[in-house]
């Protein structure tokens, strides 16, 4: 969604701006714009469409500070007037600010600012901390006193970085449930802001990770940091553990190809340090896990997207293997409904980014419920699920830049398998044999995934089966269902397809009468206890004349014909097999868009990452 760069140096810093917009791209955004000072004055421009289409209206300005956006519509439409900046001018200066988030409690600002008579440009939530912060700064000694008072009269999630003429060399920025971090470059004498550290690769690698409420200034190349209690404080300085090839294209035509092709070598990091040794251990994932995994009874797994469909396959897997029940919930559900939850339970919160709003605020609400035990499981180590989390897991997939999610899937998949064993052994339910068998397995995962990944060409194949639909239909059963899902969700966003996927014994309770020659239908079939069930399932689709496209493993009973075609992966991974399964789903819904000459990697109307309700 939405994302933030600014930045001061010794030399022209407008170049820099426009390409960290560029790597914020990925996140999703319909307008961008820039403001920089230019002859002691700030100069906006703004655009709607691509990074690229600004970078022509910047030209060669030269400004040695500026701050600049790109902006995913929430509120008010997609148009020049609602792209950030924001600008407050009147009584001889003007304020500039950018704002991720959402002002809950603008309407009432905004009536009070225009009886002070501030004019609204704009259908944005964002441009009342404009004409608030120049309010603030007409009645206050410095900016900074100005934009206390500002952090004190709004209510709501906020990101902000502001510019004023009267303070020519300085950019503040405030944050609250919604990331800002701060990039130093002592050696180079330079400072930036950023939204997602990821941005920054490149120009400088030690980050600053702002606590809620804190307020920095960058001031000529220095920067401090104001607590809540408006205390001058020092954060700790991390290194950024980003490099430039990770967040580039390399080879690939997409980023989501090439996110597809690392999962093996993804999938081999994530387990690291587990595969190490020869039996699992519980402080691997926090300290109290070891106590917290013996005492724990009951387990929700909470998340969205992608993530959520990672946390139904974990509920077979740790239902199975440590007998402990398991819901998952949708976060956006569960956040407004009034839960039961007993004591001694485990909250698992899934997130690849760890900035999924609804995702944090679940998490949060359990934590307020009283809810001791806080699970995240997330790719980003710095984000803010991993702050709000006592126990944790780092799938270390990289950086994932394609919105529709491929690697996140299958490393957070690994993770959840390790943690359902770890479970397991902490509750005497497996054997030091069978444990030792799984990690055999789990060891070999990141080559089996290797030898799917060479099926590309036949799924290619298929794809002038697909291209042309209006509709398609997945089928999976058992733990292969949340994959039939997966399917579906990678299909529909990214080639605009209309997917839908069916736990298979249910066909016959409605979607049985969508089955024609027009509907394609994928199945997910290994050779689990249930294939004999989809066998069953599928001979009905048959005999209605449905095309069937089957992902099965080594045999399958049924045929090739002209009516089925089948792709098969080898011999039948057992509890792994749901990681496998899911990549040549992945691979057709990347080949179909690509046909169709869909952008993948920014599908329309989609955000990487979903920072807002
Ligand atoms: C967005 C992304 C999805 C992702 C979901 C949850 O919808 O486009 O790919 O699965 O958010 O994101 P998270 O970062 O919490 O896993």
């Amino acid at each position: 969604m939405c994302g933030i760069i600014a930045g001061i140096k010794k030399e022209n810093v407008v170049h820099d701006l426009i390409n960290c917009l560029k790597k914020l791209e990925y996140r999703g955004y319909d307008s961008a714009g820039i403001a920089c000072f230019e002859n002691h004055r700030i100069e906006r421009y703004r655009s709607v469409g691509k990074v690229s289409e600004l970078e022509k209206i910047v030209g060669s300005k030269y400004s040695n500070i500026g701050i600049a956006h790109t902006r995913w519509a929430t509120h008010g439409m997609v148009n020049e007037s609602n792209a950030h900046p924001h600008l407050s001018t009147r009584d001889g200066f003007s304020v500039c600010v950018i704002h991720n988030g959402i002002i809950e409690n603008y309407k009432e600002l905004k009536v009070l600012l225009i009886k002070q008579g501030y004019r609204f440009e704009s259908q944005t939530d964002s441009e009342v901390l404009a004409h608030l912060l120049h309010a603030e700064r007409k009645k206050s000694s410095s900016i900074i006193h100005a934009l206390q008072t500002v952090r004190e009269k709004i209510v709501g999630a906020y990101a902000l970085v502001a510019i004023c003429d009267k303070d020519p060399n300085t950019i503040l920025g405030t944050k609250k449930a919604s990331s800002l971090v701060l990039g130093v470059d002592e050696e180079n004498k330079q400072v930036f802001l950023s939204s997602d550290p990821n941005s920054l690769s490149g120009i400088l690698n030690q980050i600053v990770f702002l606590e809620e409420s804190d307020i920095v200034c960058l001031e000529g190349t220095e920067f401090s940091i104001y607590n809540n209690a408006f205390n001058k404080v020092d954060r700790k300085i991390t290194m950024l553990d980003v490099n430039n090839d990770s967040v580039s294209r390399g080879k690939y035509q997409s980023f989501m190809q090439k996110e597809i092709h690392e999962q093996p070598n993804a999938v081999a990091m994530t387990l690291e340090n587990f595969l190490d040794e020869n039996s699992l251990t519980a402080g691997l994932f926090g300290d109290i896990a070891k106590r917290v995994f013996g005492q724990v009874e009951q387990i929700i797994i909470i998340a969205c997207g992608t993530s959520y469909h990672a946390g139904l396959v974990a509920k077979y897997w740790i239902e199975e293997l440590a007998k402990i029940p398991v819901s998952v919930e949708i976060a956006s559900e569960f956040r407004y409904r009034k839960s039961v939850i007993k004591n001694k339970t485990l909250m698992i919160g899934i997130s690849q980014s760890g900035e999924t709003a609804d995702t944090l605020a679940a998490l949060n609400l359990a934590r307020n419920l009283g809810l001791e035990w806080i699970f995240g499981i997330c790719n980003v180590q710095e984000s803010t699920l991993m702050r709000i989390c006592n126990l944790s897991f780092i799938t270390r997939a990289g950086p994932e830049i394609g919105v529709a999610s491929t690697k996140a899937f299958t490393t957070q998949l690994a993770s959840l398998f390790i943690l359902a064993l770890t479970l397991a052994k902490t509750k005497s339910h497996i054997s030091v044999q069978d444990e030792r068998n799984f990690l055999t397995q789990l060891r070999h995962l990141p080559n089996a995934i290797a030898s799917i990944l060479h099926e590309e060409q036949n799924i290619k194949n298929w794809v002038k089966y697909f291209q042309n639909k209006q509709n398609v239909l997945f089928l999976g059963r058992g733990i292969h269902y949340p994959i039939a899902m997966e399917g579906a969700l990678k299909l529909k966003e990214i080639s605009y397809i209309h997917a839908e996927a069916y736990a298979a014994g249910e066909l016959k309770h409605g979607p049985l009468a969508l089955i024609d020659e027009n509907m394609p239908i994928i199945a997910i079939a290994p050779n689990d206890d249930l294939v004999h069930k989809l066998k069953n399932n599928l001979e009905e689709v048959k005999a209605r004349g449905g095309k069937l496209f089957i992902i099965a493993d080594h045999g399958f009973e049924l045929q090739e014909d002209t009516c089925t075609k089948i792709i098969s992966l080898g011999d039948h991974a057992g509890f792994l097999s749901p990681i496998l399964h899911v990549i040549p789903l992945q691979l057709l819904a990347f080949h179909v868009a690509d046909s169709k000459g869909h952008d993948v990697d920014k599908p329309r109307n989609l955000a990487k990452s979903v920072t807002v309700e």
